[in-house]
């Protein structure tokens, strides 16, 4: 546990390379500031060109540098094939990353099919973020295999709202989730986040057999409740959502990108921590029911592997 973090304890982070999804607004947006402020170089996936420059001119200007290494890719988590791209536009660009956050978000948005046939919260909170990291692994892994142990991790948004899923969990059999409601479409996203963070710390985490590939750590991180774009969402749609912030218990972005700062990039979160559930501020988490399930774990994995390879976003030659 290590409840006195803050940004400015992290260390020195010139010459390492992040990459963050939705980090032109709310928690992305101050985890990029507290990771540039320490002279990282860092890479913003955002569906907006315009948003994604204008956060990284107030960036630039918050941090008295008008040439931080802040740098725009395309991505709209709605079409997986911008997500193949924005990979690949990454490898042409840089060969190593040191840190890899999986942080966009929607939340009780209204029903909408992304353009490749999925439900926008399954698409956008989940199944973009693992078709990324699946691409960027061989580098994240290569980047490892040179690095300390420690330096290189993956952290992913998750929610306590995990918990609230429903029936099985993970709808397998109507993963769209089509006769819900939208808070539940987006409860089952977080578990899935969740998950997936499970799955990786099996297959890339620092375990035993896992060493040869590089010592990877991986984090699933709950903010708490944020004063964001996307809790102002939940607000408006929701009787729980409102009554919550109605009582003033949200914090401001900069305290809600606490945590994902903390465990992508501080010296406090420790080797065993790997493959946690981490909750405000920088502490493990309790997590029980779907969560500690390793068979839905494994079987959430292997439904996305195989959707992904089905629709052509994942070659055979990549596999894990
Ligand atoms: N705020 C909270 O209380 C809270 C609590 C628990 C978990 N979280 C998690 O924290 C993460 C960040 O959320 P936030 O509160 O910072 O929300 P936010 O301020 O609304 O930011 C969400 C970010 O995701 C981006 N995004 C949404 N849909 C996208 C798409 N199709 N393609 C690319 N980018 C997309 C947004 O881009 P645009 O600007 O273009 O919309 C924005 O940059 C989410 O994963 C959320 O589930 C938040």
């Amino acid at each position: 546990m290590c409840t006195s973090f803050t940004a400015d304890s992290l260390p020195d982070l010139t010459g390492r390379v992040y990459l963050i999804t939705g980090g032109n607004a709310g928690i992305g947006y101050e985890t990029v500031y507290g990771l540039a402020s320490k002279g990282a170089t860092v890479y913003i996936c955002a569906r907006s060109e315009s948003k994604a420059t204008t956060a990284i001119t107030f960036l630039r200007e918050k941090l008295q540098n008008p040439n931080a290494p802040i740098h725009y890719l395309q991505m709209d988590n709605m079409n997986l094939s911008t997500v193949v791209a924005a990979a690949n536009t990454f490898l042409s660009k840089e060969s190593s990353l040191h840190g890899l956050i999986l942080n966009a978000g929607i939340m009780c948005t209204p029903w909408e099919e992304s353009t490749d046939g999925y439900e926008s919260h399954w698409q956008t909170n989940y199944l973009s973020h693992y078709l990324l990291a699946y691409l960027l692994l061989p580098i994240i892994q290569a980047t490892a295999l040179n690095c300390e142990p420690g330096v290189v991790r993956i952290v992913e948004l998750t929610s306590d709202a995990w918990h609230m899923a429903k029936g099985p969990g993970i709808w397998f059999d109507q993963i769209s989730m089509a006769n819900h409601e939208p808070f539940d479409r987006y409860c089952q996203s977080k578990l899935a986040n969740l998950l997936h963070i499970r799955e990786l710390q099996k297959k890339i985490g620092p375990r035993p057999g896992n060493a040869e590939k590089g010592e990877i750590w991986v984090a699933a991180v709950h903010p708490g409740l944020v004063e964001t774009g996307l809790s102002a969402n939940f607000a408006t749609t929701s009787v729980l959502g409102r009554t919550l912030l109605g009582l003033g218990m949200g914090v401001s972005p900069d305290k809600g990108a606490l945590g994902s700062l903390f465990a992508i990039a501080s010296n406090d979160f420790k080797r065993d921590w790997s493959g946690s559930y981490m909750v405000p501020t920088a502490k493990k988490g309790w997590t029980w029911r779907w969560a500690n399930d390793k068979d839905l774990q494994e079987k959430l994995w292997k439904w996305t592997e195989d959707q992904l390879r089905w629709k052509g976003f994942l070659s055979s030659s990549l596999r894990l």
